[in-house]
C-alpha cells in the first residue's frame, strides 16, 4: 500500500491505494513505518510522499468509518511525520483532499502539480478535518480562507493554494522530479519553523469578529445542518486555545459529528449516489456488462420548457440537437429562450461568451421530424398524452436510422404502451427530466419490458455525460418519482382534518425541505395538477366536482380544485394557496385568509370535523406514506435498491440530504416504528390505499433475515 523506496538520497514513499489511494489502515501503518524507516536511515537526506496512479491522498477511507477503526490513527502518522528528523515533502497531485492534505499539512513543505486541487470536503459527509485540519490550515491561510474553504468544503486549484499559502510551489512536468529539485534547494535550512504545530494563527485577535460574521451566514444558508457550525467552533478554537487543547477540541467535536445521524446520512449519500450509477437488469445485463452506444447526435421533440431544458442540457455537452416543433412561432421563442439562458449563464459565469456561441452553433430548429433520420437519440418532450406520444413514435420508428434510440421524457405514462407502436421496442425507454431541465441534477431512466440492455446502458451514460445524476426504473405508473410522492395527497387531506397549508410547509421546511408542498405547488401552477386529476377522471369516465370526497373508492380532496375554480393558478396569478405582492414582484407567499375561509367552508360543506393536528402527525401522514410506497416500488422491482430512491429524492425533489432520503429515514427512525405507524394509520384512513402496509416492509420487520434484496442497511454493513 506504501512502496518505499531509497534514490538520490531521497526516501520516496509512494501511496498506491487505488482507486482514489485513501488512507486506509494499510496505508497508514505504510506511512508510518516508512517515516520512521527513512528517519533512521543515514544515506537518506529527505523524504517524499508522493501519490501512485491518479491523485495523492483523497481523504480518510470513508469505508472504515462504519467500522470499529483501528491504529495508528492518522493525527498519529501526521506528528510522526512532522516530528521526523529529515524534511518532509509531500508532492501533490490530482485531488489533495481531507485527510490526504491533513498528511500534506503535518509535512514540512508542500509541492504542488499544475492541476492538482486541495481541499477540506469533509464537511459533505457531516464532518469536520478530524487529523487537526482545523487547526493546521488557519495556521497557513489565516482564519478567513480557513473557514470559507472548511465550511464549504470547496477545492481549491494549485495556483489558489499557492496563494493561500497553502503549497510552496507549483510545478509542471514531472512531480517527483520537481520536488526532488525543490527539496534540494531548502535543504539543511531549519524545520521548526516549517512545522506548523509551532506556529501560530496570525490574525488570532481577530477570531470573535471572524466567527460571527460567519456563523451568521452559515446559520442562513445550512439550515439545520450541523457540520458546518462544528468546523467553525473548532477553527475558533485553532485560534484561542493553545495548540494541544485546540486539537483535543477538534477530536471531541469530529467524534460527536461521526456519531450522529447526520453524518451517517450523508456518509450514506456518498455512497448511495455512486451505487446508483450501477444497475441491473431481471435479464441479467448490468452496467458492468453492457456498453453503452457513443451518442454524436440527438433530437429533441417539443419545444416547451421542458424540451428547451433538454436541448440546453445536451448542447452544453456538446451534443448537437435539432429542436422539433410544428409551432413556428412557438419555435422561434424556445430557440430566443434559449440564447437568454445561455447568456444567463454567462452572466453568472457558468460558461465563457464563446462556450455560449458553440452552444447555439450546435443546435438547429426544424418545423418537422422528417430531418431526424441521422440522429442518434430522439428525446421526445411532448405534452402528458399517450395518444399523442404514440403518434410521434409511430412516425419516429418509420424516420430514424434502425439503430436510434427513441425516448420519451414522459413523467408517468408506461413506456410498453409508447414502445408497443414501434418495430424496435428494444430502442425505446424513457428519459425523464425534471424542471427546469437545464438546472435540475436528476434524470430518471426508464425501462420497458422490451427496452435493450445497449439502451438502458446508453442513456444512464448520456445522464453521466451530461451532468446528470441518473437513476434507472423499471416502466410503472409514475416511475419511482412521481408514483411515490404521496407528501401533496397527505397534505391536502391534512388540510381538510385541521391543519392550514402555513402550518405544513412550516413543518416540512423545519423538516429541512428547502419549500413546502404548498408553496411548491403555487410555484409550478395549480392547473397543472388540475389537468392531471382531470385526465385521470376522464379515463376513469368519471366528473369531479367540488364536492367530489371519493373517487373509485378511494379519498380524494377537492380543495386544490376549488382554487382552481377561483381562478387562483398560484404564483402566476398572484393568488394560489397563498397570496402573492405582484405589484412589487414579489415571490413571498402570504399568508392568505380568504383562502383560510374557502378550507373552512369546504370541511363544513363535507362535515369534516376539523382538529388539531400535530408537528409530529404532518411529518408522519406525509413522509410515512411516501415510505410505504418507497417499499411496494422495491417488492415489484421498480426501483433496484432503496439508495436509487433515495437519491431520486435528494436530486429530484430536494430532500435533505443530510437525512439520506426518505429511505434512510425511515431506517434511522426504525423500520418497526415506521411500520406500526402505518397500521395505525390504515386503519385510521382505510379508503387510502397508499397506507395498505407493504408486504417488504411487514417482512423486512418481522423476519430481517429472510429479505432477499440488498437492502441499503445490508449495503451500510458490507460496504460502509
Ligand atoms: N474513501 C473510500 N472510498 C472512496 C473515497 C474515500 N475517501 N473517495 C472515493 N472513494 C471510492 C468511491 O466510492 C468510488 O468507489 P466505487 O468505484 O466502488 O463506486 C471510487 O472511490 C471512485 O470515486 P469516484 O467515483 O467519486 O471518482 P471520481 O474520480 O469521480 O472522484 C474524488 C474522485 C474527487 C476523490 C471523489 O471520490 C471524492 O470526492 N471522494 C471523497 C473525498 C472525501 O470526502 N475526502 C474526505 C474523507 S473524510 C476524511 O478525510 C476525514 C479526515 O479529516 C480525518
Amino acid at each position: 500500500m506504501v512502496d518505499y523506496r531509497v534514490e538520490d538520497q531521497f526516501a520516496i514513499l509512494e501511496i498506491n491505494n487505488p482507486p482514489v489511494n485513501a488512507l486506509s489502515l494499510h496505508v497508514r501503518e505504510g506511512l508510518l513505518n516508512g517515516v520512521l524507516r527513512a528517519s533512521a536511515d543515514n544515506n537518506v537526506k529527505a523524504i517524499i510522499l508522493i501519490g501512485k496512479g491518479k491523485t495523492f491522498p483523497s481523504g480518510a477511507d470513508i469505508k472504515e468509518f462504519s467500522r470499529p477503526g483501528k491504529a495508528p490513527w492518522l493525527p498519529e502518522v501526521g506528528h510522526t511525520i512532522e516530528s521526523s528528523n529529515k524534511p518532509v515533502f509531500s508532492a501533490l497531485h490530482g485531488t489533495a483532499l481531507g485527510g490526504g492534505l491533513e498528511i500534506a499539512l503535518f509535512s514540512h513543505y508542500r509541492i504542488a502539480e499544475k492541476t492538482a486541487k486541495v481541499g477540506f470536503p469533509e464537511v459533505h459527509l457531516g464532518l469536520l478535518p478530524g487529523a487537526e485540519g482545523t487547526i493546521r490550515l488557519p495556521r497557513l491561510t489565516g482564519l478567513v480562507i480557513a473557514m470559507e474553504m472548511i465550511t464549504s468544503g470547496r477545492q481549491v486549484s494549485a495556483k489558489e493554494a499557492l496563494k493561500f499559502g497553502i503549497v510552496d510551489k507549483v510545478v509542471e512536468g514531472n512531480l517527483l522530479k520537481e520536488t526532488k529539485a525543490f527539496a534540494k534547494s531548502v535543504l539543511g535550512q531549519p524545520l521548526e519553523p516549517r512545522k506548523l504545530s509551532l506556529c501560530g494563527v496570525k490574525d488570532a485577535d481577530q477570531v470573535d469578529k471572524y466567527y460571527e460574521a460567519a456563523l451568521k451566514e452559515l446559520l442562513k444558508k445550512y439550515r439545520g445542518v450541523i457540520a458546518p457550525v462544528s468546523c467553525l467552533k473548532s477553527i475558533r478554537g485553532s485560534a484561542q486555545l493553545p495548540y494541544k487543547e485546540a486539537a483535543e477540541l477538534e477530536r471531541t467535536l469530529f467524534s460527536e459529528l461521526m456519531s450522529g445521524a447526520q453524518s451517517a446520512a450523508l456518509r450514506y449519500s456518498f455512497f448511495a449516489e455512486r451505487a446508483a450509477s450501477r444497475w441491473n437488469l431481471p435479464n441479467g445485463a448490468s452496467s458492468a456488462n453492457s456498453k453503452p452506444l457513443t451518442i454524436k447526435s440527438a433530437a429533441v421533440i417539443g419545444a416547451g420548457t421542458m424540451g428547451s431544458g433538454i436541448a440546453i442540457c445536451l448542447i452544453r455537452s456538446g451534443i448537437p440537437v435539432i429542436l422539433v416543433e410544428q409551432n413556428e412561432k412557438m419555435l422561434e421563442n424556445a430557440l430566443r429562450n434559449i440564447g437568454y439562458i445561455l447568456q444567463g449563464s454567462v452572466k453568472l459565469g457558468r460558461m465563457t461568451v464563446d462556450q455560449r456561441s458553440d452552444c447555439l452553433r450546435i443546435l438547429q430548429g426544424a418545423a418537422s421530424i422528417e430531418k431526424l433520420k441521422d440522429v442518434d437519440i430522439v428525446i421526445e418532450a411532448v405534452y402528458e398524452n399517450l395518444k399523442l406520444k404514440q403518434e410521434i413514435f409511430e412516425k419516429l420508428d418509420k424516420i430514424c436510422k434502425p439503430t436510434a434510440l427513441l425516448c420519451s421524457n414522459t413523467s408517468t405514462l408506461d413506456i410498453d404502451l409508447i414502445a408497443s407502436v414501434t418495430s424496435k421496442p428494444d430502442r425505446v425507454a424513457g428519459t425523464h427530466f425534471f424542471a427546469p431541465a437545464y438546472i435540475m441534477k436528476l434524470l430518471e431512466n426508464i425501462y420497458g419490458s422490451k427496452t435493450s440492455p445497449i439502451t438502458v446502458a446508453t442513456i444512464m451514460d448520456l445522464g453521466k455525460k451530461i451532468g446528470k445524476i441518473s437513476v434507472l426504473s423499471k416502466t410503472c405508473d409514475g416511475f419511482i418519482a412521481n408514483r411515490m410522492n404521496k407528501i401533496g395527497t397527505e397534505a391536502a387531506f391534512l388540510v381538510e382534518e385541521g391543519a392550514l397549508p402555513h402550518d405544513i410547509d412550516q413543518v416540512l421546511e423545519d423538516f429541512g425541505m428547502p419549500m413546502g408542498v404548498f408553496k411548491v405547488s403555487d410555484l409550478s401552477g395549480i392547473d397543472i395538477g388540475w389537468s392531471i386529476r382531470q385526465e385521470m377522471a376522464k379515463k376513469q369516465g368519471i366528473t369531479l366536482t367540488l364536492e367530489t370526497h371519493y373517487v373509485s373508492g378511494e379519498r380524494y380532496s377537492s380543495l386544490a380544485d376549488r382554487l382552481y375554480n377561483l381562478g387562483r393558478l398560484g404564483l402566476k396569478t398572484g393568488k394560489g394557496w397563498y397570496r402573492y405582492n405582484n405589484a412589487s414582484n414579489s415571490r413571498k407567499p402570504i399568508i392568505d385568509p380568504d383562502v383560510t375561509d374557502m378550507i373552512l367552508n369546504h370541511c363544513e360543506k363535507l362535515r369534516i370535523k376539523r382538529r388539531q393536528i400535530s408537528p409530529q402527525e404532518i411529518i408522519e401522514r406525509c413522509l410515512y406514506a411516501t415510505v410505504n410506497e418507497g417499499f411496494k416500488i422495491l417488492e415489484e422491482g421498480v426501483a433496484e435498491k432503496p439508495e436509487d430512491i433515495d437519491i431520486v429524492w435528494q436530486y429530484g425533489f430536494s430532500f435533505p440530504r443530510y437525512r439520506g432520503g426518505p429511505m434512510f429515514y425511515a431506517s434511522q427512525v426504525g423500520l418497526k416504528k415506521v411500520y406500526e405507524r402505518i397500521c395505525y394509520y390504515h386503519e385510521s384512513f382505510p379508503y387510502s390505499k397508499h397506507w395498505l402496509p407493504s408486504d417488504l416492509l411487514k417482512k423486512l420487520v418481522s423476519h430481517p433475515n429472510e429479505v432477499p434484496i440488498n437492502l441499503w442497511m445490508n449495503y451500510t454493513n458490507s460496504k460502509l
